[in-house]
């Protein structure tokens, strides 16, 4: 691997690490908040993999202040973390002044560290009584976020200048409403592509509501708010490029995974061939006049979330394919709507404890193809990037996690790789910072380039992270003497 530190870095370029409230805080009933759909959802039989729940998580609500020590000791430029809308506004409700503190301390504690807080509004977790009221499947939800966005805007407009709308809609639409793995756990294809529309609406009226209330912080001499969205995207590469069946499942998946979200947010447009593999499903049915145009609100970045790339085919399931579903007793189904028998053929590539296959080219190759296809586009950034393994704590207290630090460094050396090839890349969020709770999967698989011990909440920096902290400073001393 090439020497990291020699890529054409931009001297500010960002190296965070990111979390999402309901993977790490806990505190899931405490002053004042409420279910959201994942408390809900952890409660059913069957939907987290040993009954596990967010209730306690990593405890990061009670231990914050340390959390961000920890961050600082590593070197950290940014923070990604995700404010809690049933900690925000229970219920959706009024709002929750103990709710509100807690963003607020955490904001001055980053700031304090000299850490930039990379805010995310929405990381999957809608309270529990909006979606008695349909959930993201109803029209009226979209309205509900713009409120909640301008309360968290209301109180730390003043110190937050990074906004994120949404993280992966697709998986908070396909995932939770179609396939079912993901709360609120529906298995209903039409509903999982009205929540398409309707977070994409969110979304476009949140990044114009936000922008109406920065102006007075332009106004009065304050750098604009920086606002953008994370889309989860991949390179799906047609498992034999030759064979027609392949390419065009690779297409479609193209079309579901990446192409339903750049392109209403950039071009105002669904593409066409989307809209033909999908029609018995009703997408446009949810599309009202003036809603394209206020989806593709300008957006000042970009973030990519990248775990790996697909191999894709048309061909019924062969032995070997390549899936992540958690191994739950509740009912699935693909969240490829109109595309279900698409398949996923393994290339005998390492895979990761997820068994996602290894192959960081495929980031290079995204990144690059990005600023091919879409004139407009903002500057990127990596919102996450990582791996899980099964992680050993070693007789002398370490985590010897070799093939996360291999992981990460190799997908570092991509984003390098893109930049020189052109692609405007100005940062990196390694997901996640601590251990958590991964989801379907519960406490079962480990992201952290900290490991916490779920027993007594303590951290230990694993070799990733010594491994990370190392690179960034690496690269900060090498852009320090290139300019002076
Ligand atoms: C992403 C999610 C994040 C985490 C990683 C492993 O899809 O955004 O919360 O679960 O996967």
């Amino acid at each position: 691997m090439t020497d990291l530190t020699t890529y054409p870095w931009p001297a500010d370029f960002i190296w965070g690490s990111a979390t999402a409230a309901a993977q790490v805080e806990g505190a899931a009933h405490l002053d004042g908040r409420e279910d959201s759909i994942w408390d809900h959802f952890a409660q059913q039989q069957g939907a987290i993999t040993g009954g596990d729940t967010p209730e306690v998580a990593v405890d990061h609500y009670h231990r914050m202040p340390a959390d961000v020590q920890l961050m600082k000791q590593l070197g950290l430029g940014s923070y990604r973390f995700s404010t809690s809308w049933a900690r925000v506004k229970p219920g959706d409700r009024a709002v929750n002044p103990r709710g509100i503190d807690f963003y607020s301390r955490l904001v001055d504690e980053l700031l304090g560290a000299g850490i930039l807080p990379w805010l995310t509004l929405y990381h999957w977790d809608l309270p529990q009584a909006l979606e008695e009221k349909g959930g993201w499947a109803n029209r009226d939800t979209a309205l509900r976020f713009v409120d909640y966005a301008e309360v968290v805007y209301d109180a730390l407009g003043d110190r937050v200048d990074h906004w994120t709308t949404f993280n992966e809609p697709l998986c908070s639409a396909l995932i939770g409403y179609t396939s079912g793995e993901h709360a609120p756990g529906r298995l209903d294809p039409r509903a999982g592509l009205a929540a398409t529309h309707h977070q994409h609406l969110a979304h476009g009226l949140a990044v114009s509501r936000l922008r109406q209330l920065g102006a007075a912080k332009v106004r009065a001499g304050a750098q604009p708010d920086r606002i953008g969205i994370t889309l989860n995207l991949t390179t799906a590469i047609p498992n034999d490029p030759a064979d027609p069946v392949d390419v065009e499942a690779a297409r479609r998946i193209d079309a579901l995974w990446n192409r339903m979200y750049l392109d209403p947010l950039l071009r105002g447009a669904y593409p066409v061939d989307l809209l033909q593999d999908v029609r018995e499903y009703g997408l446009e049915d949810h599309i009202q006049p003036g809603d394209l145009a206020a989806i593709a609100a300008p957006i000042d970045f970009l973030g990519v979330n990248h775990y790996h790339d697909d191999n894709v085919s048309g061909h019924p399931e062969t032995v070997d394919v390549v899936t992540s579903v958690a191994p739950t007793a509740r009912e699935k189904r693909s969240p490829f709507v109109g595309s279900e028998y698409v398949t996923f053929p393994s290339r005998q590539l390492p895979r990761t404890a997820m068994d996602w296959e290894v192959h960081p080219d495929g980031l290079r190759r995204l990144l690059v193809r990005l600023g091919g296809e879409y004139s407009n586009l903002p500057p990127l950034y990596i919102t996450e990037n990582g791996a899980a393994y099964d992680d050993v704590v070693a007789p002398d207290g370490g985590v010897h996690d070799a093939e996360r630090t291999a992981y990460v460094l190799a997908h570092i050396d991509a984003v390098g790789q893109a930049i020189a090839e052109g692609a405007d890349v100005r940062g990196y969020f390694v997901w996640s910072l601590l251990d958590n709770f991964e989801w379907a999967w519960g406490y079962d698989k480990r992201f952290g380039i900290v490991r916490v011990d779920y027993q007594t909440q303590k951290r230990t920096v694993k070799d990733s992270g010594l491994a990370y902290a190392a690179l960034i400073e690496r690269v900060r001393a090498n852009i320090y003497t290139e300019t002076h």
